[in-house]
């Protein structure tokens, strides 16, 4: 643990990640749950968003009506702008009390959605990262995985009106699950979750995997 992180943190940090149609917001909430039955003040967030200004960033990002498409480096300012945001108005002072904080996607998603299906460089990001964040990493990243083919089936299902991301092609999603599994591979934080099966299934690998890196946090 840095410096910064013993100092200032004594809350964990959880986040859940995939691409679209995974299951994320509703195992956010499962996640929420099984943390508060233990006794833990948890604070349920996301991104892009969690506050006021952020939300406000998250209309500009997810707007399909948009006359012009935002440019990349456009795009991934914005995303860090309101992560900024969020960090300092919400994620750092919750932690620091003491809370937990479960957010539904994070950094992992700009690496992605922005490295991954944009094609902007790594270095680019990490040195935003690095400025945003400096060494505050989540404790835990649970990435919801799912085939592109199935998530879209399951996004048109819903039949909501589709925002600026979801209206990519399925190449653009391949790379977002291909960089998202990429980076998995590279660090234990991350937990895979196969989400292909029922929901009580993949919420049985949620609680087990929690049940594990809690007892070994505690
Ligand atoms: P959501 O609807 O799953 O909450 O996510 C909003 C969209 O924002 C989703 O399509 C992914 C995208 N996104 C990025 O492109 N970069 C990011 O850093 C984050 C947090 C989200």
């Amino acid at each position: 643990m840095s410096a910064e992180t013993q100092t200032q943190r004594c809350g964990r940090f959880i986040t859940l990640e995939g691409g679209e149609g995974v299951g994320k917001t509703t195992n956010v909430g499962f996640v929420c749950d099984w943390l508060s039955a233990r006794g833990l003040e948890v604070v349920r967030t996301r991104e892009p968003g969690g506050t006021p200004g952020a939300e406000a960033i998250r209309e500009l990002l997810l707007d399909p009506s948009r006359d012009a498409p935002w440019c990349d480096d456009a795009e991934l300012l914005l995303v860090f702008a309101a992560r900024a945001q969020h960090l300092a108005e919400q994620i750092r002072p919750a932690l620091a009390r003491g809370a937990w904080v479960v957010c539904d996607r994070f950094t992992d998603a700009t690496f992605a959605y922005q490295g991954g299906g944009r094609g902007v460089a790594r270095e680019r990001i990490e040195t935003l990262e690095q400025l945003v964040q400096q060494s505050l990493q989540p404790d835990l990243t649970l990435l919801l995985d799912v085939p592109v083919a199935l998530a879209a089936e399951r996004v048109s299902g819903r039949g909501a009106p589709l925002d600026r991301f979801e209206q990519e092609q399925s190449t653009f999603f391949e790379s977002v699950r291909q960089a998202y599994l990429e980076r998995a591979a590279r660090s234990e934080r991350f937990a895979v979750i196969d989400a292909r099966p029922d929901l009580e299934t993949v919420q049985q690998a949620i609680g087990d995997c929690l049940r594990e890196r809690v007892a070994a946090w505690s």
